[in-house]
């Protein structure tokens, strides 16, 4: 692990045990019954994951958990710095919430995530927000008990935004979302500095788990249920690079595959200059790894690749993605990311992207318009395209996948997919719904007692947005 990332201590988790006990304590003679939480979360999966942490300490101070803000004793907004868009929907939500703090000053409004490690942002929140009660950063989440026993009992506001490299905290308390579906990250940060992106700005270098302690999650989460894992980071190809000894994605992957148990294996994100075919390899050999490669392309065309310092160009991602079918067929489904109107690009160069999205033909794509980030390298760049134009753009991207997303679909027809039965369907009473491992929903008609288990669903009529199929055969 590089020096200067730092693996929080035995000690200093002790020593937030106690400010947890010291909050449960002061809540319980200032409150009759318990005061609720509500936290909101904004963005990606990784901050999923988080809020599922911050939770898991908030019950253990003693706190219930509630949607609704307007009944809640602590407002926790976990933020995201991605585009700007999002930034807005937070300015906009935590504003609302002024008279609401008005009206009851014992309430606590903390905000976090991505959003608040950069330094405009919190002098923003500072000057223009005096209700908000307390503002952290993503390096200090292990340290929410210490930090809301001090907000509960200071008059002053409180700041807690280390600018570190980044640390690792095990052993934290998880209060997950969901009781069959899980989030595990795997590894932290981002070395790769793309040159739109925040991410490695607020989330500090990549920094690995260590294997035992990811293997330790993920038999927990087995133990107890779960069947579908997510193993997360921001790019999952670079894991274990910096463990002492060092372990690939891919060992890491035939490791947990090779555990006792029925279920399904999912990773998230990976980069095309770290994707190995071995990886690939990997993927069709594992029966229990989704046969889901989630990756992100963001420009088919080589000049904008480059601007982007994204270190790889189309002709290396399209041999990634065409070994990646050759070895696993029709099971494969491809996802990517894809950014339009990147600064100074072209429609010329846009249309490599249409042309690209043509050839690989993704199930799904996550699309979105270039948005301007303080700090980062792209945003010094010269961006004539006007924004109308970059929709139009992004328009003739959505008709065109959206003509693959539906052809692809109609290629199901008669196939056998193996599926996890996750919950009832909406096309009748008794319809189950089913996710394919490249997360497509078949509704079939069915046993509830299925529900929770994996079970081979023959498609019979592809819709839109979800396939009509059939049980074929009952798994052991
Ligand atoms: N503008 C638009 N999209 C962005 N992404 C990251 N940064 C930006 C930005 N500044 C997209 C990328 C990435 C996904 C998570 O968000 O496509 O893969
Ligand atoms: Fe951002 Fe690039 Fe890192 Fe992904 S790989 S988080 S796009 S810098």
């Amino acid at each position: 692990m590089p020096a200067d990332i730092k693996k929080i201590s035995k000690e200093e988790l002790a020593e937030q045990n106690k400010y947890s006990q010291m909050v449960n304590e002061l809540i319980s003679k200032r409150y009759s019954g318990k005061p609720l939480a509500c936290v909101v979360t904004y963005g990606c999966q990784q901050n999923i994951a988080d809020s599922e942490r911050i939770k898991g300490m908030l019950e253990a101070m003693g706190y219930g958990f509630t949607e609704d803000r307007l009944e809640a004793k602590l407002i926790i907004f976990n933020t995201c710095a991605v585009r700007e868009h999002a930034e807005d929907r937070v300015f906009g939500n935590v504003g609302a919430l002024k008279s609401y703090k008005l009206d009851n000053p014992d309430v606590v409004i903390a905000l976090c995530g991505c959003m608040m490690q950069q330094q405009h942002i919190a002098d923003k929140i500072k000057q223009s927000f005096p209700f908000v009660d307390l503002v952290f950063g993503t390096h200090v989440v292990y340290k929410v008990p210490q930090l809301i026993y001090t907000a509960l009992t200071r008059k002053k506001r409180v700041f807690e935004l280390p600018d570190v490299d980044g640390v690792i905290a095990e052993g934290i308390p998880v209060k997950r979302d969901n009781d069959k579906k899980a989030w595990l990250p795997i590894m932290y940060g981002c070395n790769n500095f793309c040159s739109y992106c925040i991410v490695p700005y607020v989330r500090g270098r990549e920094r690995s788990r260590e294997v035992n302690d990811v293997v330790a999650e993920f038999k927990q989460l087995v133990d107890e249920g779960y069947r579908e894992i997510t193993l997360l980071g921001q790019n999952v190809n670079s894991y274990g690079k910096d463990l002492e000894p060092r372990v690939s994605f891919s060992q890491l992957l035939r490791i947990l595959n090779d555990l006792e148990g029925d279920f399904r294996i999912r990773f998230m994100t990976s980069h095309p200059k770290d994707c190995t075919k071995e990886l690939i390899e990997t993927m069709a050999q594992c029966d229990k790894v989704a046969t889901h490669l989630h990756l992100p392309f963001q420009s088919g065309n080589d000049r904008v690749l480059k601007a982007m310092n994204r270190s790889y160009t189309r002709e290396k991602y399209l041999s990634l993605i065409n070994y990646a079918k050759e070895l696993m067929g029709d099971e494969l489904s491809i996802t990517s990311d894809i950014i339009v109107g990147f600064p100074g690009e072209t429609y010329e160069e846009f249309c490599d992207t249409l042309s690209l999205v043509e050839e690989i033909k993704a199930t799904s794509l996550f699309t979105f318009i270039y948005s301007p980030r303080v700090g980062t390298p792209a945003a010094e760049m010269d961006d004539p395209v006007p924004y109308e134009e970059k929709s139009k753009w992004m328009r003739e991207l959505l008709a065109l996948q959206e003509r693959i997303s539906g052809e692809q679909m109609a290629l199901h027809r008669g196939k056998t997919f193996k599926c996890f039965v996750y919950g009832k369907g909406k096309q009748g009473d008794n319809y189950l719904a089913a996710r394919t491992d490249g997360n497509l929903i078949i509704e079939f008609v069915g046993d509830e007692r299925l529900i929770g288990s994996f079970q081979k669903i023959k498609v019979t009529e592809p819709l839109t947005y979800v396939m009509l199929g059939e049980l074929e055969r009952k798994e052991k």
